[in-house]
């Protein structure tokens, strides 16, 4: 793990629902940080929803928005950010989390994504698939290479979000304290 993660923003990444958001909102109270996230910010900007912005303007233009909001994100202090589940998948987003960020990666079993993604209609990577299950499973096949770089991870498949948020503080304190207890004693 790198040094002195643990004064960077904390960055939740995985793939669409895994709990990002649910997670992260919760997270934030927890630790009293702000709370953002990407595909807020970008449907902000768009001015339209996730939805619209790939039927009208297609994938690429989202996927501009989504790292300028990445940027912004990641550039405002303490505070927890729910990425969307693509983002890992642009080599630039990558190094910039891993560089800036404390990353934190959700994971869940495909059966339990198809059941907390519905309706299908708002998740353009899925809708209109015949097999949303095969089109979950396929996707997290092609993303894992993209899911790799972490500093903390947590399968949230049986686990309520407040739960999940705890693991998480329970790690960020840790790591903060050890980091603490290490500046500590190399100044005395
Ligand atoms: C996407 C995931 C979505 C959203 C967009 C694309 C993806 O975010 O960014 O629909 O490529 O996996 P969530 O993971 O928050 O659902």
């Amino acid at each position: 793990m790198s040094s002195g993660i643990a004064d960077r923003p904390i960055a939740l990444i995985g793939f669409m629902g895994c709990g990002k958001s649910a997670v992260g909102r919760r997270l934030a109270r927890k630790l009293g940080y702000a709370f953002l996230d990407t595909d807020h910010m970008v449907e902000a900007a768009a001015g339209m929803s996730i939805a619209d912005l790939f039927a009208q303007q297609g994938e690429e233009t989202f996927r501009e928005m989504e790292a300028q909001a990445l940027a912004e994100a990641l550039a405002s202090g303490r505070c927890v950010i729910s990425t969307g589940g693509g983002i890992t998948t642009i080599d630039s987003n990558r190094k910039l989390l891993l560089d800036r960020a404390a990353v934190v990666l959700l994971e869940c079993e495909p059966e339990e994504i198809l059941r907390r993604v519905k309706p299908l209609e708002k998740r353009p990577m899925l809708a209109g698939h015949p097999d949303p299950l095969e089109r979950i499973r396929q996707l997290l096949a092609e993303r894992e290479p993209f899911y790799r770089d972490y500093h903390f991870s947590v399968d949230t498949t049986a686990s309520w979000p407040g739960r999940t948020a705890d693991r998480i503080v329970t790690w960020y304190k840790n790591y903060r304290m050890q980091q603490q207890a290490s500046a500590g004693g190399c100044s005395g």
